[in-house]
């Protein structure tokens, strides 16, 4: 695909990328917010604070200089990237914009050492890695324009609901305001909200907490200390409020397997709960066997407790387990403390020929993961997803 010189050259980059990507990638953003402030909109200011997307965006650069001649052994880490972008709407005219900062970026922290010579061949890599995503994600626009209910761009939902799930998360029912079909959604995935609060456009992702096939999505938000938008839509977003929505993507989803009865085990922390729910509600009929642990400080804290109960009760096949690390005096959780690997070890069938998914805060993902690996789940078999960009989970497991 490449030319041998421009392999080269782009490889000759890898070592200064492992010491300086995050300061080109912090670079980069600085540049582009400064000349481009209107696509400032798409980014989360947490991420750009945290540094978690500069860190994400580092690391896919990196990935992509150092297998820049075998770029098969990275084409799994593309459909996150994908699906992350078609679910927050980037389009193609956009793609210059982040190329021409990029290569600035690259230019200005590397001096000297970015002859002309290296700008051009990243200039020609990062066209084609372009190329191929505004290709595949047009694809994911016209899927989700063309499947039944489906659209392109944003649609007007009206809160049709709002049920108190725990003392922090609140579930929004939202149907489309032309009352026409909704595209099925699989288990799993997140839809986007566009909002304007005070002037400030911002976007943020929310997962769909109920099962699919329902006449409405429903997402269940957790308000943030200080969040701009989970605090307007806890303080703000009553019955009747219109809000703008981009179709459901995202590639966290139940892997369809031949073996259809193969044991599944969700497990999550707080609000990480919401796309487990909608797996859950999905599995628990197919008769697959499945346990669900949720980990939460207190019984206040605990959403969907009651509908995850009612699962359980009617559907023999699912197993339930509770655990609080912060109880209060009146709460029964099923255990007290936090998910160890003990206790892992006692829900994962003794072949560990399991499905695990999980999701929670870091610390909580960090150590499901190690855990799981300790217990010789297969690294293919644990699946996560992240409310915000990829993170590193391997250098703590
Ligand atoms: C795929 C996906 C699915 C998700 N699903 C859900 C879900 O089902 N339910 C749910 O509740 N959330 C979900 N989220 C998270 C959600 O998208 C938001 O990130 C979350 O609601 C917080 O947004 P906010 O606007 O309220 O907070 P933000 O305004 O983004 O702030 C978040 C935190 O960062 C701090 N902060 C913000 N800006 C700065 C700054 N400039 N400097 C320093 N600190 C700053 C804030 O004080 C706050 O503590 C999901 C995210 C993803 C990516
Ligand atoms: C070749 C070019 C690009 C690459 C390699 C790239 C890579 C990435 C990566 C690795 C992530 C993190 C994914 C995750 O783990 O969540 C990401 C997220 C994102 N990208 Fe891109 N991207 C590119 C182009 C663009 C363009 C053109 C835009 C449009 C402005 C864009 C906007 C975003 C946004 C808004 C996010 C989410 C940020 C957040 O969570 O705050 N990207 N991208």
């Amino acid at each position: 695909m490449f030319s041998t010189q421009t392999i080269s050259l782009i490889q000759a980059t890898v070592p200064v990328l492992q010491l300086q990507g995050e300061a080109i990638t912090q670079h980069f953003y600085r540049l582009m917010f400064e000349h481009h402030p209107e696509v400032k909109g798409f980014f989360n200011e947490a991420h750009q604070a945290s540094g978690t997307q500069a860190r994400a965006l580092a690391g896919a650069v990196l990935a992509y200089a150092a297998h820049i001649d075998r770029l098969d052994e990275i084409a799994g880490a593309l459909p996150r990237i994908i699906q992350k972008h078609a679910a927050l709407g980037v389009l193609p005219e956009h793609y210059p914009i982040v190329g021409r900062c990029l290569l600035q970026a690259i230019k200005e922290v590397l001096g000297d050492a970015a002859t002309d010579e290296i700008i051009a061949a990243w200039g020609e890599a990062y066209q084609a890695l372009a190329d191929l995503l505004i290709a595949a994600e047009e694809q994911v626009y016209a899927d989700n324009a063309a499947r039944d209910g489906g659209w392109r761009g944003e649609r007007v939902f009206r809160i049709a609901r709002r049920v108190a799930e725990s003392e922090l998360i609140t579930s929004f029912y939202l149907e489309p305001v032309d009352q026409g079909p909704l595209l099925a959604f699989a288990p799993g995935q997140y839809l986007t909200l566009l909002l304007s609060i005070d002037g400030q456009p911002l976007r943020r992702n929310y997962s769909l907490s109920d099962a699919p096939g329902k006449p409405w999505y429903r997402i269940s938000v957790k308000r943030e200390a200080n969040g701009r938008v989970s605090n307007w839509l806890h303080d703000h977003a009553t019955v009747g409020t219109e809000l703008r929505v981009l179709p459901p993507c995202g590639d966290f989803v139940l892997a369809p397997t031949a073996d259809t009865q193969r044991p599944l085990l969700l497990v999550t922390g707080g609000v990480g709960i919401t796309p487990a729910i909608s797996m859950l509600e999905a599995a628990a009929p197919t008769g697959r066997p499945i346990r669900f642990i949720h980990a939460a400080r207190h019984g206040g804290l605990h959403a969907f407790r009651h509908r995850v109960d009612e699962l359980a009760a009617a559907h023999a096949n699912v197993e339930v387990l509770y655990i609080y690390d912060q109880p209060r005096p009146g709460d029964t959780p099923h255990a007290t403390g936090v998910v160890t690997t003990d206790l892992l070890a006692d829900h994962l069938p003794a072949d560990r020929d399991v499905d695990l998914y999980f999701l929670g805060p870091k610390p909580f993902m960090q150590s499901v993961y190690g855990s799981g690996l300790a217990l010789g789940v297969a690294p293919d078999r644990l699946r996560y997803e992240f409310f915000g960009p990829l993170e590193d989970l391997k250098a703590a497991a």
